[in-house]
């Protein structure tokens, strides 16, 4: 176990194959996993995504420009779960589309597996708050869309749609519209919709954020196990710090203006966890006061800007 003296948290080495997220719905802390390191001890694993000291700036309307991010070094292992939290307009949407290829940085490296990203892939896919489904195709044709666009072969999607609508809890639902489900049920087609394209990394921008605690709180239990399920990379983006704690191996908290990593925290509580517990609220409260101050000098800028107006 490595400690990296500016963390508040030990930093797990990476560690967790099949078998440590076995253990992830049994209640162990993986740490607690002796026999994980299956490797010998000399082999480096390839991060997952890894970024290396990445910047980026947009031209703003006075033709200055702002620094959206600064230097942003970090890694994520294969089958690991990060939440990175901060302020609303510290970057975070940003970092994930930078991932995702579809931005560019003006500095710096986007690594997948190693290999330097240059555009969108389909080892990577983004789950945002608005979802994009198409409310003339039914739940199955959503599902089957992005295999179409793979072009995999009939049969073969035939039995992923009904593969990964079972996973979400669907299968029901094949038929319906979309317009005919809650919102929740259109979050866990969505899901279903990515999985099904068996992208490496799921990027999700604050995916759960305009639903309500209850159906929040499913969602989270169901993208835990489908995650313990089906060994991805989760990068999950959002600004509630307890809902970070609920899911992750690690978070890292980024600074407003210029978005850099400020801190990271492994996240070590035993899953499942559930977003009251006592645990996953303390934890919470640690990583709340070190966000604080960015999350005041977020909204100093947001007044300035009022007053400006
Ligand atoms: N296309 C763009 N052009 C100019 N500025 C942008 C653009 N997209 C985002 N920004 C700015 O970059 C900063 C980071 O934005 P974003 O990544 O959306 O933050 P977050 O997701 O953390 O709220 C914000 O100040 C935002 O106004
Ligand atoms: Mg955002």
């Amino acid at each position: 176990m490595s400690t990296n003296p500016q963390n508040a948290y030990p930093i797990p080495p990476d560690h967790r194959g099949i078998i440590g997220r076995a253990n992830v719905l049994r209640g162990k802390p993986v740490s607690s996993v002796a026999v994980l390191p299956m490797r010998p001890e000399s082999t480096q694993v390839v991060p997952k995504v890894a970024l290396d000291g990445i910047s980026l700036s947009y031209k703003t309307n006075s033709k200055g420009r702002l620094i959206a991010l600064e230097n942003i070094s970090l890694q994520v292992q294969p089958g690991e779960f990060l939440c990175i939290v901060g302020p609303s307009g510290c970057g975070k949407s940003t970092l994930l589309h930078l991932i995702a290829g579809l931005h560019q940085q003006s500095s710096g490296q986007v690594l997948v597996d190693g290999k330097a990203v240059s555009g969108p892939g389909t080892d990577r896919i983004l789950i945002f708050q608005e979802l994009g489904l198409f409310p003339w195709l039914t739940v199955g044709q959503n599902v089957e869309f992005g295999m179409k666009m793979k072009n995999i072969s009939k049969a073969e999607r035939e039995e992923k749609i009904q593969y990964y609508l079972r996973l979400v809890h669907l299968s029901k639902f094949r038929d319906s519209y979309t317009h005919q489900l809650s919102g929740g049920m259109r979050q866990r087609v969505a899901l279903a919709r990515a999985l099904a394209t068996e992208p490496d990394v799921l990027l999700m921008d604050e995916p759960f954020a305009a639903l309500d605690a209850q159906t929040r709180d499913l969602l989270h239990d169901e993208l835990e196990r489908i995650w313990a399920e089906t060994g991805r990379t989760i990068i999950f983006v959002t600004h509630n710090v307890r809902e970070a704690v609920r899911l992750a191996d690690r978070v890292a908290l980024m600074t407003f203006r210029p978005g850099r990593v400020k801190q990271e925290f492994a996240i070590h509580l035993p899953r499942p966890r559930h977003i009251e517990e006592t645990d996953v609220a303390r934890t919470a409260r640690e990583i709340l006061d070190c966000l604080r101050d960015e999350i005041n000098k977020s909204l100093e800028v947001e007044y300035a800007d009022e007053k400006a107006k």
